[in-house]
């Protein structure tokens, strides 16, 4: 597994999140003119977001050239306060200059089959059917093991075909849209972000601990041809 690299506090992660979002963008429009970027709900990337949004960094990336996606989504319509996409909108995209055509979310107020059918479609269209390679995958990891919207022991983790499925959470007796792990696994860079204590147990298991990917979503996460990074805080790497 790959060494985390740890920061001092949320802040200085959030922070450094950020920078590699600005790094990563620059580089994929470099080389090939357009930065596809997954973004993930949860608190630490919002604070990476509203980082991203102001002065000097929001400055530092060409947004004409970036498009943006979602590891993930809750079975809820845009303007709910759970959708990962209004957090994204509210934290970074109306802060910049990029405009609605670049912005490609999972509609979470369809069913959940037929939003992630929809999103899929999404995808095909805009990688022209071949598996997605977004430049940059952003993560999070729940206290349970959980990434995106992989929950363990849940039938998601075993799809091997579809890029996108609709996952059902017993815990959460709820729906959530996700995109699969051959799908994240073909990310030429896929970014966890985990902060705080609360995750300082599960981290060190996923990390350090025999591998149980069904019981540890987190730990089935190892791109095929990509980089992996993991950005912690010193609270969540406290058990490493
Ligand atoms: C979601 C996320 C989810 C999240 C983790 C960690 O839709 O809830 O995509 O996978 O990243 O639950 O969330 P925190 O960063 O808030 O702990």
């Amino acid at each position: 597994m790959t060494s985390p690299i740890i920061y001092a506090t949320p802040g200085a992660l959030a922070t450094a999140a950020a920078e590699l979002f600005v790094q990563r963008a620059r580089d994929a429009i470099a080389d090939h003119g357009r930065f596809a970027v997954a973004l993930s709900g949860g608190s630490t990337p919002k604070a990476m977001y509203q980082r991203l949004a102001e002065h000097p960094l929001s400055h530092e990336v060409d947004w004409t050239h970036v498009q943006v996606f979602w590891g993930d989504e809750r079975a809820v319509p845009p303007d709910h306060h759970e959708s990962n996409y209004l957090m994204a909108q509210q934290a970074l995209l109306e802060e910049v200059p990029i405009s609605s055509a670049q912005i490609h979310r999972i509609r979470g107020e369809l069913p959940p089959d037929e939003a992630a059918d929809d999103y899929e479609a999404v995808l095909r269209a805009f990688f022209r059917g071949t598996r997605p390679r977004f430049d940059l995958l952003l993560l999070g990891m729940g206290d349970d093991g959980h990434t995106a919207s992989l929950f363990p022991g849940t039938a998601a983790l075993d799809e091997a075909e579809r890029w996108v499925v609709a996952n059902y959470v017993p815990k959460l007796a709820d729906w959530r849209i996700t995109l699969t792990l051959p799908t994240i696994n073909a990310a030429a860079c896929v970014a966890f972000l985990v902060a705080g204590e609360a995750k300082a147990e599960r981290l060190a298991e996923v990390l350090n601990g025999p591998r149980d990917p069904h019981r540890l979503p987190a730990q089935a996460i190892q791109p095929t041809d990509g980089e992996l990074l993991w950005l912690v805080d010193q609270a969540a790497a406290a058990g490493l």
